[in-house]
């Protein structure tokens, strides 16, 4: 608890003389009256809102509803735009720039007279950028999350982001019309939020209010649904009192809150995304969390969801179903109850109560989708730090398989070879790319789910094992191991596969090889040379020469831990 006098803002707001007067006489341009800074918390809106991130683009009515919220409960609220993040329109890919965004964040929250702070999250890289750079300064926040947009439909039938993958595949393999496609296109984003089907964003969102940093309903509420507007009025509200009580961030992420988070992306089937941004979000905070942890943690839970792309279902039937509050009720005699969340309560009180409205959409532990779900972590010579894959969307006969490599080196090489007519390649074969990973690309983007070679799409072929550096959509499925770490790009093995190298992927045992000895690998590496765009200016070779690798979360080596909510210096 802090008093009034204590808050940040009074530093700025209740000062006498020429400094108080700047801080006061400024704002007072938008039409504030005095009173409004003399004492009430004053609540920063750190907006994601943006044209160029769609599924973001109803934020700013959001964003009123947060305000309405602040203002009832005795706040003044002050809205701010950061940097934005639009995972279908940004190049090379937007992962690039989740650091970046975090830094913006971390900066406007802590160099402004703000007591706390509501985030408006939506589309994939907005969650975690928002989140990290809210931990490093760590004052009262709560996550308002966009909501899903409606499922999408397409000649009577819903579709989401992960029949697009399925799409692409049926016209390459001369299954689909490009007219049918376009029909496709019309039907596929229907109203306003983010994609509809446990993607990344959806994962993000679940991901939030698994860790307590939003209220409950918060994950699954779709965007148009008047609900989604409540909910931000009243964590508008709640972040006042949030403030009045000096609840943090840093009160909420304990180490049992991210071993629960764990747990509930197991049950839902969540992205492989969530574990790069997980990690780099116990860094800023300053929990241990290591990648073996994902596996640790989610090894036993089963999958509770039935969503796309592990299973049918789409985010709006979630919702109906009776959202995340349902899922975790579930699976609380796996969770940590007392773990606090953003409205004071734990995870115990605040969903004891949840049911499921449908058992199609959402099961109990007596009977799961599937056994197996969450993130199985792999370990061989291959990827000596670790690599993930997602055994929910992967096919089970390929979970034990030897086979061959075919072996890009980069994404050109496998663009310009993957349908060739000569390409040495079938359904056993292991198809290997390097160079996608943090720094080879860099930015580490979501094609580590590559397309399979058009003769075998032509053949019936849905799958194979793919093996990558790179990053796969939370929309994609697949035999896909990703997140090989080191990368090919600092020297890992993954750069001196050849083609022809043997490959053996055991999910069960955890294992991840080639059948090449130690003198080998060595002596292959002894003769390898970097072979991957270097950028001699700007944020871009920042980021090339501080991310981490993705085993640990992708974060910038300087961005860890945080530097607090002090100011550094006063200028007036
Ligand atoms: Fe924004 Fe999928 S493109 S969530």
């Amino acid at each position: 608890m802090k008093t009034v006098n204590e808050r940040r803002s009074r530093n700025w707001f209740a000062r006498d003389g020429k400094d108080g007067f700047i801080y006061r006489a400024w704002l007072k341009k938008q039409g504030i009256p005095a009173s409004e800074l003399e004492g009430k918390p004053i609540i920063g809106i750190c907006n994601t809102w943006s044209e160029l991130t769609p599924c973001n683009s109803h934020f700013r009515e959001l964003a009123e509803a947060v305000k309405r919220g602040i203002l009832e409960a005795g706040g003044y609220p002050l809205e701010f735009p950061v940097m934005s993040l639009g995972e279908t329109l940004m190049k090379p890919t937007a992962m690039l720039y989740r650091n970046l965004v975090s830094m913006d964040v971390e900066e406007s929250i802590r160099a402004n007279p703000l007591d706390g702070v509501v985030l408006l999250c939506g589309c994939d890289k907005t969650t975690p950028a928002l989140v990290m750079g809210a931990c490093s300064v760590d004052i009262p926040t709560i996550v308002v999350s966009g909501g899903a947009m409606l499922t999408g439909r397409h000649m009577g039938t819903s579709i989401g982001t992960s029949d697009i993958w399925r799409f692409s595949e049926n016209v390459r393999a001369g299954k689909m019309s490009n007219e049918e496609l376009a029909m496709a296109e019309a039907g596929m984003c229907r109203s306003d939020g983010h994609c509809a089907v446990m993607g990344t964003a959806s994962t993000m969102a679940c991901m939030v209010e698994a860790l307590g940093l939003s209220l409950p309903q918060n994950a699954a509420i779709p965007a148009p649904d008047a609900a989604r507007k409540v909910l931000a009025q009243l964590s508008g509200r709640e972040i006042v009192k949030m403030v009045e009580e000096d609840r943090r961030l840093s009160h909420i992420l304990t180490r049992e809150a991210f071993e629960n988070a764990i747990r509930v992306n197991a049950a839902i089937g969540g992205s492989t995304n969530f574990v790069i941004h997980l990690l780099a979000i116990a860094g800023r905070i300053g929990v241990q969390l290591e990648l073996q942890d994902m596996d640790t943690f989610s090894n036993g839970i089963p999958l509770l969801a039935n969503l796309q792309p592990s299973g049918s279902f789409f985010m709006e039937d979630l919702y109906y179903a009776g959202g995340l509050p349902a899922v975790i009720n579930a699976l609380l005699p796996h969770l940590h109850k007392g773990c606090l969340t953003a409205n004071g309560q734990t995870i115990g009180q605040n969903y004891s109560n949840a049911v499921s409205y449908n058992k199609e959409v959402i099961t109990d532990l007596e009977s799961p989708f599937n056994k197996l779900s969450g993130i199985v972590v792999l370990h061989g010579n291959i990827c000596e730090n670790g690599a993930v894959i997602k055994p929910s969307a992967a096919s089970s006969h390929l979970m034990q398989h030897t086979g061959k490599a075919i072996v890009f080196e980069d994404i050109d090489d496998y663009k310009k070879r993957i349908d060739h007519p000569d390409l040495d390649v079938d359904e056993n074969s292991v198809l290997v790319l390097k160079n996608v990973g943090p720094k080879g690309y860099p930015g580490m983007p979501e094609v580590g789910n590559l397309g399979l070679p058009a003769k075998l799409l032509a053949k019936g072929i849905t799958d194979m094992v793919r093996i990558s550096d790179g990053r796969m959509s939370g929309t994609g499925f697949g035999t896909v191991v990703l997140h090989v770490s080191p990368e090919a790009a600092a020297g890992g093995t993954l750069a001196i596969l050849k083609d022809g190298d043997t490959i053996t992927l055991d999910v069960h045992a955890r294992k991840l090889f080639a059948h090449l000895t130690d003198e080998e690998i060595a002596q292959r590496k002894s003769n390898w040379q970097p072979s991957y765009p270097l950028s001699t200016r700007g944020y871009v070779q920042l980021y090339q020469q501080h991310v981490e690798q993705a085993h640990l979360g992708a974060d910038m080596d300087f961005l860890k831990g945080g530097s607090g909510s002090e100011v550094t210096r006063d200028s007036h």
